[in-house]
């Protein structure tokens, strides 16, 4: 929990400018004892990282491919050995600059590597700024299921440039919001009056909503964490909108929408399944799909078929063992878990085939 506190506390937003963000935080130029660790696709969409990365002296900086099928063991002992090869000790220090998948990696091999090194992470998805830089939990997927191998190993420092978030694709910026959309319902009323009021200046990637998004998820997310960080209770919270959405990702195949806007699907069907056992909010779930319509989310795509989406439902009972419980909600910050039968599931999820 402490570390978790430590984790929290030592985010940092770096100044928004082309010309010193990417310089800035190593101005000292000090890449003794260090390994940079990035993916291909952010320096070729964005040149002032690129040539940051190019500066760094040989064998310092290890890029690796981009996208989810590089989380996995080869990737993570390509970290270690380049770790190895520089000789870095246990008080080296390995950076990541990249989405989730480049941010668990390298914390899960920082976890490792001589039993754990020093790690700092510099997010440049809007899904890693809010969620996956922060809280700790590192991995790498194994035998076809996601974070099979992983540990909780919390980065020193979080440093957060908003500048990245400038030549991050569209769909990944919306992926991002989807999770903001999810937090701010767990945990920060007015970040959902925000997300409301404020889609343009979100559609138009402003500094100002996106510095106020980011610093209140983390916010959030730091609260659940601090309290749970070995997820034995409400971090589960979390989660909310991700059963339906890991189903609908399995059924649907990963790419139809992406992560966030599964979770927005999600999130939607869990207020039908909470307003049908009789915990619903209809004001709620107003505003909600007020939202959804503000930022185009497809809430109404069905899945092929009900039998197969029970399927990996039940996939995910085994990978959590006992009853598979739904995070759902009855308000804003109100939230609960519990069982779904096949019947409420059926008015919930719209199939082609039931
Ligand atoms: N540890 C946690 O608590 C946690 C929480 C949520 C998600 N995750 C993990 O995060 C991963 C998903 O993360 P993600 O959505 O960031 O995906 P990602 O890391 O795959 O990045 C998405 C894509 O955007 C590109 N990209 C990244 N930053 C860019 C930039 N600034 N400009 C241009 N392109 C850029 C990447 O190369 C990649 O192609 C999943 O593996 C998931 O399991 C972990």
């Amino acid at each position: 929990m402490i570390v978790a506190m430590t984790l929290i506390d030592t985010i940092h937003f770096t100044d928004y400018s082309t010309e010193i963000s990417f310089s800035e935080p190593y101005c000292e130029n000090n890449y003794e004892n260090r390994l940079f660790v990035t993916d291909s696709r952010i320096r070729s969409l964005n040149r002032p990282f690129d040539d940051f990365c190019s500066r760094i002296p040989d064998g310092r900086c290890l890029t690796l491919p981009s996208g989810e099928e590089v989380k996995n063991a080869d990737s993570l002992f390509r970290i270690l050995d380049a770790a190895f090869n520089l000789k870095l000790d246990r008080s080296g220090e390995m950076i990541a600059f990249g989405g989730g998948v480049l941010t668990d990696l390298t914390g899960l091999a920082a976890s490792l590597f001589k039993r754990g090194c020093s790690v700092v992470f510099y997010p440049t998805t809007l899904l890693a700024m809010i969620d996956a830089s922060v809280g700790g939990k590192t991995g790498i997927d194994y035998r076809g299921l996601k974070n099979m191998i992983g540990t909780f190993y919390p980065a020193r420092e979080v440093r957060i440039d908003l500048n990245f978030l400038k030549t991050l694709p569209e769909n990944e910026y919306r992926s991002g919001l989807g999770e903001a959309i999810k937090t701010a319902m767990l945990g920060d009323r007015e970040l959902f009056d925000i997300l409301l009021r404020e889609s343009d200046a979100v559609a138009a990637r402003e500094e100002g909503v996106l510095r106020e998004i980011v610093s209140r998820c983390v916010k959030v997310k730091a609260r659940f964490v601090r309290e749970d960080f070995r997820e034995k209770g409400i971090r589960a919270y979390l989660n909310w909108g991700h059963t339906f959405a890991h189903a609908f990702e399995a059924v649907c195949g990963l790419g139809s929408l992406t992560h966030g806007e599964a979770v927005v699907w999600g999130i939607d069907k869990g207020l039908k399944a909470a307003d049908l056992i009789g915990r619903g909010n209809a004001a709620y779930a107003e505003a909600f799909e007020e939202l959804v319509n503000k930022y185009g989310f497809a809430v109404e795509t069905p899945v092929p078929d009900f039998e197969g989406f029970c399927e990996a439902l039940s996939q995910d009972k085994k990978k959590n063992g006992g009853d598979l419980l739904f995070v759902l909600q009855s308000g804003p910050c109100e939230t609960f878990r519990a069982p779904l039968s096949i019947e409420i599931l059926r008015k919930t999820v719209p199939a082609l085939h039931v």
